[in-house]
C-alpha cells in the first residue's frame, strides 16, 4: 500500500432538516485498501457512502481525493464535468440494484463496451474483444454477449455490472450491499469473485452492508456505525474478533437483527 491515501473524509455531515443523515465522519483510505461500513438499517451507511462520491451534497465537511497526477482535489470544488470523468474512469459502483448500474435495453457487450467509448476508446473491434474478455473474468459465457441483462439472472446481472465498472481500470470502487438481492449460494459466488478481483487489480473499496459476513470476507478495515455515528473503526478481523465497543459487541454476538 502507497503511503499516500487516496481519499481523505474530514468531519463529514449530513442532516435532513433537523435528522442525522451522518454526522462529524472522519477516516482516510489507502490505495488497495477495502474499507467495510457496517451497522443497521438507518445507521447512515448509504447517507456516509453518497455524501462521499458526491452523489447528495453534505450539510459540512470536506472530501477530498488524490488524483492520478498525485494532486489532491476537493470533490466538492470541482466542475461537474471533473467529477463525471472520475465516475466514468477513476471510480466504480456496485449498486444494489443492477438497473441501477447498468442499461438493461442495450447488450451486456454495449454494456461494457460503452465504459471504454468513455474513456477515448473507438475501435470497434478491440472495444469488443475487451468486452468479451472481461465477460469471461465475471464468468458469463461468451455467447451472451449480444443479449440484454433483462435476460440475465440476478446474479449475472451483477457480475456484468462488476465487469462494466472494472474495464476501465478504475483506483476506487463504490459498493452499496452488492450481494444485498441475492440468494445464499448466489452471494457466496459473487462474494468470492469480488474478492479475488479487488485482490488481482489492488482496488480501493467501500463497502456499505448490514451483513458482517460481507465485511469479513472483503474488506481490511471497517467502520461500524449506528445512529449516523461511528461507534467502532479498526481492522476488521480485530474488530469481529474483539469488539470494543458495547453497540459491536451486540452486533457480533447477532443479538441485533441487523
Ligand atoms: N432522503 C431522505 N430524507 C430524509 N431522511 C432520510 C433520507 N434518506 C435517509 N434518511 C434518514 O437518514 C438516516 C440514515 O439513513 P440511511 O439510508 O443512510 O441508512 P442505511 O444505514 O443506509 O440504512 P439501510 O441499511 O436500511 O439501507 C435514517 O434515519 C433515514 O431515515
Ligand atoms: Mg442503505
Amino acid at each position: 500500500m502507497s503511503d499516500e491515501p487516496l481519499l481523505r473524509v474530514s468531519s463529514l455531515s449530513k442532516f435532513y432538516g433537523s435528522r442525522v443523515g451522518c454526522e462529524d465522519i472522519s477516516f482516510e483510505l489507502y490505495p488497495g485498501e477495502v474499507l467495510a461500513i457496517v451497522g443497521e438499517s438507518g445507521s447512515g451507511k448509504t447517507t456516509l457512502l453518497n455524501s462521499i462520491w458526491t452523489r447528495l451534497t453534505p450539510t459540512s465537511g470536506c472530501v477530498s481525493y488524490r488524483m492520478r497526477d498525485g494532486t489532491f482535489r476537493d470533490l466538492y470544488r470541482m466542475s461537474e464535468a471533473e467529477r463525471r470523468f472520475l465516475m466514468r474512469t477513476d471510480w466504480g459502483f456496485v449498486h444494489q440494484n443492477p438497473a441501477d448500474g447498468l442499461r438493461m435495453t442495450v447488450s451486456a457487450g454495449a454494456n461494457v463496451g460503452e465504459r471504454l467509448m468513455a474513456v477515448g476508446d473507438r475501435h470497434y473491434g478491440r472495444i469488443r474483444e475487451t468486452a468479451i474478455d472481461w465477460l469471461a473474468r465475471v464468468e458469463i459465457a461468451e455467447d451472451r454477449v449480444d443479449d440484454e441483462p433483462r435476460a440475465f439472472s440476478g446474479g449475472m446481472r451483477q457480475r456484468l455490472q462488476i465487469a462494466r465498472n472494472l474495464v476501465t481500470g478504475p483506483r476506487l470502487v463504490f459498493m452499496d450491499e452488492p450481494t444485498g438481492g441475492l440468494d445464499v449460494s448466489v452471494q457466496a459466488r459473487l462474494l468470492d469473485l469480488l474478492r479475488g478481483l479487488v485482490n488481482d487489480l489492488g482496488l480501493a473499496a467501500i463497502v456499505v452492508t448490514h451483513d458482517l459476513a460481507v465485511a469479513r470476507l472483503l474488506s481490511h478495515r471497517m467502520m461500524v456505525m449506528k445512529d449516523g455515528h461511528v461507534v467502532e473503526t479498526g481492522l476488521t478481523d480485530r474488530v469481529l474478533d474483539d469488539p470494543r465497543a458495547p453497540y459491536t459487541q451486540l452486533l457480533v454476538s447477532s443479538i441485533l437483527q441487523v
